[in-house]
């Protein structure tokens, strides 16, 4: 039986960090194994906000690659390639731009808060309204089944599903109406106990060394309630709490949230037991990273092999399409 196809993309806006590693690398780990996976490095969809800067997202994209290799998404088993290599994608948003309406487009959630929140970056333009008939053209693309993505991406895949919908009713089923995959998100603290982000200065990189590491998190907050050692605490409001539950064995969480509130423990030994099972996860990522860093050249090839893979799919795709519109 042909297995079924997801599809997911990045923007390549920065290093990734330990929230984008349980947010969604993870996730796509598991995922290779199911389902015939592309996952994509969506540069064209960062020139939308960064197109005063094109420059910095060149410079991201092997360095994307490297840390998807390094968590060990494996190039055997999926697809990995850049957007902008694959021609078609243009060709296919272009088509769908014609058949969604701009109502659709002006109601997404996403494009306001993001007009709001991105005031400075001049996003006033065409292409941003269209982010997301780009995005469907991704997807609809490789007619993938299901596309595993956290709860801010719902809104346009729920749009993608609309346009798949109304091409496949305008000219020819050509497209599979493709499943959210929403993905759990563990709660990932920034060291400052705020969401962890790249913009917000408070992120341990996957990227980062193990001396690194050790230093980011030893600065974490702990329970600010808590200042003396005899004093009890409260894992629930702990910045540390979240990690342990990521990288803890189960005893030790229960362990943890036990002798915590009746000052069990001190903050200082909870805090170490985190760091070396942090460093413990960490020591074979930072292998294979050491590894393909040392081998730029066969990380190129890995990304064009997977163009080359990904642009027969959407070849392929785009002869349905245009034959279904009759041209
Ligand atoms: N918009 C997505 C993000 O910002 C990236 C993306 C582009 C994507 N095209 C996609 C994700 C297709 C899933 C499927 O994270
Ligand atoms: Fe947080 Fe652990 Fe200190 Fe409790 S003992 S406040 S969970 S660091």
């Amino acid at each position: 039986m042909e297995l079924q196809r997801i599809l997911s993309g990045m923007r390549p806006t920065g290093k990734l960090h330990l929230g984008n590693l349980h947010g969604a690398l993870m996730n796509w780990k598991r995922l290779q194994h199911e389902y015939r996976c592309f996952f994509f490095i969506a540069d064209w969809h960062a020139l939308t906000t960064e197109y005063k800067n094109p420059k910095a997202i060149n410079e991201n994209i092997l360095d994307m690659v490297i840390d998807w290799l390094s968590v060990g998404l494996d190039p055997a088993v999926c697809t990995f390639f850049q957007q902008s290599k694959v021609k078609e994608h243009a060709e296919l948003h272009l088509i769908l731009s014609m058949i969604t309406p701009l109502g659709w487009l002006e109601r997404n959630p996403t494009y306001k808060e993001q007009q709001q929140e991105l005031e400075s970056k001049d996003i006033g333009t065409y292409g941003f309204l269209g982010y997301p008939v780009l995005q469907a053209a991704d997807i609809l693309m490789y007619k993938a089944h299901a596309v595993p993505v956290g709860i801010d991406q719902a809104p346009h895949v729920e749009l993608t599903r609309e346009i798949a919908r109304r091409f496949n009713f305008l000219y020819q089923e050509v497209f599979p109406v493709p499943e959210v995959l929403l993905t759990e998100i563990p709660k990932v603290p920034g060291l400052d106990g705020r969401k962890m982000s790249k913009s917000y200065n408070n992120a341990v990189f996957l990227s980062d060394s193990l001396e690194t590491i050790r230093e980011k998190l030893s600065q974490m907050v702990t329970d600010p309630q808590r200042a003396r050692r005899k004093d009890p605490g409260d894992p629930a409001v702990c910045n540390l709490f979240p990690l342990h539950k990521i990288y803890s064995p189960p005893e030790r969480i229960e362990a943890i949230e036990r002798e915590c509130r009746r000052a069990g423990i001190g903050c200082v030994d909870c805090k170490k037991w985190l760091i070396e099972k942090v460093l413990q996860a960490f020591q074979p990522i930072q292998e294979k990273r050491a590894f393909w860093e040392n081998h730029p050249e066969r990380v190129q090839e890995i990304l064009e092999e997977g163009n080359e893979r990904a642009r027969a799919f959407a070849q392929e795709t785009m002869e349905e399409v245009r034959q279904a519109i009759g041209f």
